[in-house]
């Protein structure tokens, strides 16, 4: 099973406005691309839209698939920053669904659906993806050894929904190398089982094999100090907005997401997980 539809509400249906407190305005909840180090969270994501729109080589004139949208927020920057005109995106969470409804950018359009049952009417010129992807294993199945399988399935079938010689930009979350500490452990599980059921990171290799035979890689950079900088960023926000999360979410929600955070600074600093970004081209 990937992660259910009741699973990802627990993951991103808290509150708009407690995401919103720790994020940032536009609620990108992935790892950002800081290039020189001085950049603000707010660039960095800007930066990370910009690579993925090139990798998808975006023109104002694509009609752009997001899988896994979030709130919106590559979405928005496709219209407002690339002059796209025509988008799609797709999630499982309603909360987020209703958000990006109330963005108002034309003719763009997120509906809440999972990839599996998605039909597309046209073909799209590109696909994007912003670690959509690991929601697709969850740890029982990558133990029976199906991750390879699960990821392929999923890059088969999104390569029907573009044009031969269409492009995906597509950013994963890693896992590398397995902490040794009952503590670091006991936290990597949290994570897993609290803040995000029913999930797994992918490892590289797994992604590397799975995109074959559909796809082929054409560009692909990691990025994980970046993931660090972020989740440290998106720490020091929640930790400044502690009085206001305590008191209109909870002691436990504040609790949680502080460990949860506090967890993926260790994890990108000791090289636990890692992030990759992928300039990927339809075959045939
Ligand atoms: C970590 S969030 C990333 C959101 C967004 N891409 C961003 O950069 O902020 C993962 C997203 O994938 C969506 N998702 C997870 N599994 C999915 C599935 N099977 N089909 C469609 N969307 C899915 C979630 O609803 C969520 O919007």
């Amino acid at each position: 099973m990937t992660s259910t539809q009741s699973q990802i509400e627990v993951s991103y249906d808290v509150s708009n406005e407690f995401f919103k407190l720790w994020l940032d305005e536009n609620m990108h909840y992935t790892s950002a691309s800081y290039l020189t180090g001085d950049e603000t969270l707010e660039q960095a994501q800007i930066q990370k839209c910009n690579i993925l729109a090139d990798y998808a080589e975006v023109t104002p004139e694509s009609f752009v698939l997001d899988i896994g949208c979030g709130w919106g927020s590559n979405l928005e920057h496709l219209v407002r920053e690339r002059g796209v005109k025509r988008a799609h995106g797709i999630t499982l969470s309603t909360a987020q669904c209703e958000w990006i409804a109330q963005k108002k950018l034309g003719e763009v359009h997120a509906i809440v659906c999972d990839y599996k049952d998605y039909v597309p009417e046209e073909k799209y010129d590109g696909l994007i993806s912003i670690e959509m992807i690991d929601h697709l294993c969850s740890p029982a199945q990558a133990n029976k050894g199906m991750a390879v399988e699960l990821y392929r399935t999923y890059f088969n079938k999104v390569a029907d929904w573009v044009k031969p010689g269409a492009c995906f930009g597509f950013q994963a979350i890693l896992r590398n190398r397995i902490p040794r500490t009952r503590k670091d452990l006991e936290d990597l599980a949290f994570t897993a089982d609290v803040i995000f059921p029913g999930g797994l990171n992918p490892r590289l290799e797994e992604l590397t094999a799975a995109v074959n035979p559909r796809w082929e890689i054409v560009e692909m950079r990691t990025q994980r100090e970046c993931y660090g900088r972020t989740t440290g960023e998106w720490l020091r926000r929640l930790r400044m907005h502690e009085t206001t999360i305590r008191e209109k979410w909870g002691d436990q929600v504040f609790i949680d997401y502080e460990r949860y955070l506090d967890t993926c600074v260790r994890a990108f600093a000791a090289h636990w997980s890692s992030d990759v970004q992928m300039k990927l081209r339809r075959i045939g």
